[in-house]
């Protein structure tokens, strides 16, 4: 069995559905639900006993060593995070308690269990931490892409977050020995993304004739990968990565916002026509940028492309046609969303008094 946290979230819920998808070894999946976690994202797990969830805080220490001493995970694979940048320059506390104190709590739980593992199941075990290319600041224009071996130049509260997290699981590893691997990715897309980010926004937007709020001048750079190549990553990081290694995950996709929200307002343009058979791209309103604003982020993957042999399947091109599709098929998950409705289902499926349950 694998233990993954943050496993009803945006990625999380990707990589959990994918590997039972792939695999028959189980998942337990540790999620506080918060309002990023959304169990209607593994709505097609129900009745799968693979699959086992716990709704868990990873900061309740004693709550994780009773799960690890339970189900005895081979590996821990840490997603749970306050994942949202604008959420972290609004209200940082959450970030700090989870992606800092909740990761060290964590960390600490895993150390006494996998401690008291016998020899051949301790050297087997592995805690994958999953992180960000954030951590690395803002690159200008012509900079060369994030390499693992840069320097951390956090700058907002979210990355600053992960930093910690990142050096704590490090200092784990270091000091105390535990079987560490930490992938730093980019921006991902996809399925099941909270239309909170960039692309599942401007989406749902565009589709209610909302207006599509682009910071600032729109020319910042992001570097996009389909969130199902990020979770093809992780399982090969965790099968071959060397223990203590870090490594860059991306596509190669830079792209300007702009460009990118452009490309979105063809797309529905062709698939889903507004009724009075203008531009979607109409929709397209320069608004206040966001205070720091990082204005390039860019991936160097070639590491894990030449020590792992990884490579994503989609191009900017599939991966976002993909994603339009995926949106434009599943208007019952947005509404969910929007309405709240999620939650409510989740506090009759999933309250406090039952707090571990199958799927
Ligand atoms: P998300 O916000 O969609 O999901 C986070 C999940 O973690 C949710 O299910 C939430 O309920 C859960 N969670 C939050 N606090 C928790 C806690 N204290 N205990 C247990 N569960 C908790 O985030 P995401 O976009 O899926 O990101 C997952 C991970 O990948 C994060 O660590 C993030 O930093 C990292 N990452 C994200 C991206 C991206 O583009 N989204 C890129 C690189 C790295
Ligand atoms: O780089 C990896 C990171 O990507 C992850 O670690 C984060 O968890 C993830 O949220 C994402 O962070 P960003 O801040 O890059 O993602 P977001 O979708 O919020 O914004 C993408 C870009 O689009 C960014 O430059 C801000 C801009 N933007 C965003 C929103 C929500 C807009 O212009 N308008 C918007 O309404």
């Amino acid at each position: 069995m694998i233990l993954v946290t943050g496993g009803a979230g945006f990625i999380g819920a990707n990589f959990v559905l994918d590997w039972l998808a792939q695999s028959e070894e189980p998942v337990l999946n540790v999620d506080k639900l918060t309002y990023a976690g959304n169990m209607h994202n593994l709505l097609s797990l129900q009745g799968d006993s693979r699959h086992v969830f716990s709704q868990t805080d990873i900061g309740d220490y004693d709550a994780v060593l009773a799960l690890l001493k339970s189900y005895r995970p081979r590996a821990v694979l840490n997603f749970a995070a306050e994942s949202h940048v604008d959420r972290s320059i609004c209200g940082p506390e959450d970030f700090i308690q989870t992606n800092v104190v909740g990761t060290f709590r964590l960390l600490e739980a895993v150390r006494v269990y996998w401690n008291e593992l016998p020899d051949r199941e301790r050297a087997a075990f592995r805690f994958l931490h999953v992180s960000t290319d954030e951590v690395y600041g803002s690159l200008t224009a012509t900079a060369p892409a994030f390499a693992e071996t840069d320097k951390y130049e956090p700058n907002s509260p979210y990355s600053a977050s992960k930093a910690a997290s990142d050096h704590l699981v490090r200092a784990w590893h270091h000091t105390y020995g535990l079987p560490v691997l930490t992938t730093n990715c980019s921006n991902n897309y996809g399925p099941y993304h909270f239309p909170e980010k960039l692309i599942p926004l401007m989406i749902v937007n565009a589709l209610a004739g909302k207006s599509l709020p682009v910071y600032g001048d729109g020319m910042q750079i992001r570097d996009w990968l389909y969130v199902k190549d990020h979770c093809s990553a992780i399982r090969r990081v965790l099968e071959a990565g060397l223990v203590g290694q870090t490594y860059n995950i991306g596509g190669w996709n830079e792209k300007p916002n702009i460009e990118i929200v452009h490309t979105i307002c063809a797309l529905l343009d062709d698939l889903h026509p507004r009724h009075d058979g203008s531009s979607y791209s109409e929709q397209i309103t320069h608004v206040q940028d966001r205070p720091g604003h990082d204005r390039r982020y860019a991936i160097d993957a070639s590491k894990i492309e030449q020590e792992l042999g990884w490579k994503p399947a989609e191009t900017l091109d599939t991966g976002i046609r993909k994603t339009v599709d995926w949106y434009l098929a599943n208007p019952t998950w947005v509404e969910n969303v929007q309405s709240g409705a999620y939650r409510e289902w989740m506090q009759q499926q999933y309250s406090a008094s039952v707090k571990t349950a199958t799927a």
